[in-house]
C-alpha cells in the first residue's frame, strides 16, 4: 500500500488497484487535495503496466463520497468567487476526465451516498456496482447550484435527457434499485458482497485482452461523442490495430484449439 496520499488510499492486488476515497469522518467528502491525490494515482495507475483494472470505491459504510466538501465554498470572498469557482470546476473536470482516458476498465463500487461530485466520478468510470443501501444523486440545485464536474453531461449520457433533467434539477437521492431501473448502475448486490463483486469484475476484466478493452474503453467514451461516420472510423482504425496484436493471435488460436487464451497487452 502506498503511504504517499493522505486522503485516498492506493493499494494493487494482483493485476486489480484498488483507490479508496479515505474521508470517511466527512462521508469522503471531496477537497480540492484528495482530487489532487486521486489525479497523481491515475497518473500513476496509467503507467503501471501490472495494473489490468481498476476500482474506486469509499472508506467506510456510510458513504462512497458525499461531493465536494462545501465547507470550502464558504471559505472565499464574495468578489472572487465566479472566477475561482469556474477554475475549481474546471480542475475536477480534469481529474474525472482522467477516468475516462486512462486505457484500463474502471469500476465504482459504491456503498451508502454517492452524492454530487461523487456521482460525478462514478458517472465517469465504465462500470457502476451499487450496495442495496446506496443513495444515489446530484443535489447540487437544493444549495441553489449546479454540478460542476461533469454530472450535467455524463448523467445525460448515461440515462438520457428526461431521467437526467429529473435528476439534475429535482436533487432528489434514488435508491440503488431505482438506479439500477434506469441504467444508472450495472449491478445491485448485497452490502456485504460489494467488495467481492467488485473484485471478480475485476478480475474478469484483467482477464481480457488489455489493447482490445482500451479501444473498446475508447471507441464508447469518444465514439458515441462524434458523428456516426467518425464513431464508425474510429472504430475500423481501431479494429485494425487490434488483429494486428500478438493479443488476437492468442486469442484466435486459443479459441481454435480450444484452450483459454493468455493475453499479454502486446
Ligand atoms: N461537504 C462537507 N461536509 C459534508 C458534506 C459535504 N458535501 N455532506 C455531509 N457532510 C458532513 C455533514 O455536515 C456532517 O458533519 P457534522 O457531523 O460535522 O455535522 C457529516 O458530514 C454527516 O452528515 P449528516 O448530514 O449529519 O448525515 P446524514 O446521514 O443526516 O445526511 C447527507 C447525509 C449526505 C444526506 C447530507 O449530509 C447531505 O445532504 N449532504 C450534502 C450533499 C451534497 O449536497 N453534496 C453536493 C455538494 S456540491
Amino acid at each position: 500500500m502506498s503511504t504517499e496520499f493522505e486522503n485516498i488510499e492506493l493499494r494493487k492486488e494482483d493485476k486489480i488497484a484498488w483507490i479508496v476515497l479515505n474521508r470517511p469522518h466527512r462521508l469522503n467528502a471531496l477537497t480540492l487535495e484528495l482530487m489532487e491525490e486521486l489525479s497523481k494515482a491515475l497518473d500513476q495507475l496509467e503507467k503501471d503496466n501490472e495494473v489490468r483494472a481498476i476500482v474506486i470505491t469509499g472508506a467506510g459504510e456510510r458513504a462512497f463520497s458525499v461531493g465536494a466538501d462545501v465547507t470550502a465554498f464558504t471559505m472565499m470572498e464574495e468578489g472572487s468567487r465566479a472566477l475561482l469557482m469556474a477554475r475549481v470546476s474546471e480542475a475536477g473536470q480534469k481529474v474525472i476526465e482522467k477516468i475516462e482516458r486512462i486505457p484500463k476498465p474502471v469500476i465504482a463500487a459504491i456503498r451508502g451516498y454517492c452524492l454530487g461530485g461523487g456521482m460525478e466520478i462514478a458517472l465517469a468510470c465504465d462500470f457502476r456496482i451499487a450496495s442495496e443501501d446506496a443513495e444515489l444523486g446530484q443535489p447540487e440545485i437544493n444549495l441553489g447550484i449546479i454540478p460542476g464536474w461533469g454530472g450535467t453531461q455524463r448523467m445525460v449520457r448515461i440515462v438520457g435527457l428526461g431521467r437526467a433533467k429529473e435528476l439534475l434539477m429535482l436533487g432528489d437521492r434514488i435508491k440503488a434499485e431505482e438506479a439500477y431501473r434506469i441504467g444508472l448502475v450495472n449491478r445491485v448486490v448485497p452490502p456485504d458482497k460489494l467488495e467481492e463483486e467488485a473484485k471478480a469484475l475485476a478480475e474478469k476484466l484483467a482477464k481480457k485482452a488489455p489493447i482490445a478493452v482500451m479501444y473498446i474503453k475508447y471507441a464508447t467514451n469518444f465514439g458515441s461523442q462524434a458523428p456516426l461516420l467518425t464513431g464508425l472510423t474510429l472504430e475500423s482504425l481501431a479494429f485494425g490495430i487490434t488483429l494486428s496484436t500478438e493479443d488476437a493471435i492468442e486469442g484466435i488460436s486459443a479459441f481454435l484449439s480450444k484452450r483459454e487464451p493468455e493475453f499479454k497487452g502486446r
